[in-house]
Formats: structure tokens, sequence, C-alpha cells
């Protein structure tokens, strides 16, 4: 079982991660294997729309650190993304991985390499429920493409890097959308 963290905050300390890290804490727990990756520092163009991997079993032509990540999903059982609102959406860093998952839509990725369990972590300055729209609509995208979509959790009112390291319940639910991962 290997349980992989996504983190597309650019901030050092991050909300982002900190929430990442505890859904993997929670699938090591469970015996997981967990390894996470820092999408600010890793080099991931957006896609091309070359439409290459379409005619090409879901390889991507773009020679960028992505083609790490595809490697490492394929041989994962689930994955974790985690990412911070944005003007109301994601992160780029996020958005860009996300576009990136294009390669393997409707290429017999799931036929290969099995169905892939996924947890979603946001993390928001605002303390309102104000984005339940727009992560609703990313569940429902993950959902569309073939992935399971096992967690999504949104951490609300956090400003500066670690604000949500006081909110033990969230990150105690955190931790159960990571055991949920790795079981
Ligand atoms: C460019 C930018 C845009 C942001 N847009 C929003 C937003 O639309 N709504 C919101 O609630 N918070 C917004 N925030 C605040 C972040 O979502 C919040 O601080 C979050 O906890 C940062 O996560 P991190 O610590 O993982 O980097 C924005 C922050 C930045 C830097």
């Amino acid at each position: 079982m290997k349980v992989l963290g996504f983190v597309g905050s650019p901030r050092e300390g991050s909300n982002t991660g900190i929430m990442v890290d505890e859904v993997l804490k929670g699938a090591s727990d469970e015996g997981a294997e967990t390894k996470v990756f820092n999408l600010n520092k890793m080099n991931i163009k957006p896609c091309q729309a070359c439409q290459h991997c379409k005619g090409n079993a879901g390889e991507c032509a773009t020679d960028d650190d992505m083609q790490d990540i595809y490697k490492e999903i394929k041989e994962a059982d689930a994955f974790v993304l985690g990412a911070p609102i944005y003007m109301w959406q994601m992160s780029a860093q996020a958005k860009l991985f996300i576009d990136r998952l294009y390669a393997f839509f409707k290429t017999g990725f799931e036929e290969k390499y099995g169905k892939k369990d996924v947890a979603l972590v946001f993390t928001q300055g605002n303390p309102e429920d104000m984005f339940a729209g727009y992560i609703d609509s990313t569940k429902d995208m993950f959902n569309f493409l073939g992935y399971n979509v096992k967690g999504v959790l949104s951490a609300k009112g956090n400003q500066a890097p670690g604000d949500v390291k006081n909110k033990e319940t969230i990150l105690k639910k955190a931790r159960e959308i990571g055991k949920d991962l790795a079981n």
C-alpha cells in the first residue's frame, strides 16, 4: 500500500503542507508507505494540448518533473492533493498538476494501473464556508476522471503559515481520511 501527497502551496510551513502531512500520517499509522511532493519546487509545465497522450497509451510528451509523478501515481494506491484557495479557486501549482492528469484520461489508465483512491484538502483565509460549490465540483471532476474520492476536507480561517496547527478537529479529520485511504 503506497499513498502519495502533493502539496500545492508555495509557502514554507504551509497550512496545506501540514494537512497533507496529517493525511499521510493517518495512512502510515495504518501501515502505508508514504511520499510527499512539493509541487511548487518541481518543474511542471502546463498541458500543451498536443493530444500525444491520446494516441500513445497515456504517455505525456512533455519531458519535465511530471514524468516522475506519472510513474509514482501508477505505482501508488492512493494520493492526497492539498491546495490553498487562491482567488476562489485552487492555487496554480495544484491546477497544473490536475491539468497534466489529462494524460491518463480515457487512455486505459484504470484498466492497466487500477482505480486510485484520492483525497482533497483545502485551506483558505476566509472563515466562512464560501467555496463549498467549487470544492464539490473539484470532487466531482476527480470522480468523473475515474478516481475514487474518499475524503474532502476544507480548513477555514487560516492566514499565516501554521495557523491550522491549533485546529485539532481538522487535523484529526485529516488523519482519519489518511486511515481511510490506506484501507
Ligand atoms: C494569491 C492569493 C489569493 C488568495 N485568495 C483567497 C481567496 O480567494 N479566498 C480565501 O479565503 N483566501 C484566499 N487566500 C488566502 C489563503 O487561501 C490562505 O492564507 C491559505 O491558508 C494559505 O494556505 P498555505 O498556508 O497552505 O499557503 C489567498 C492567498 C493568496 C496568496
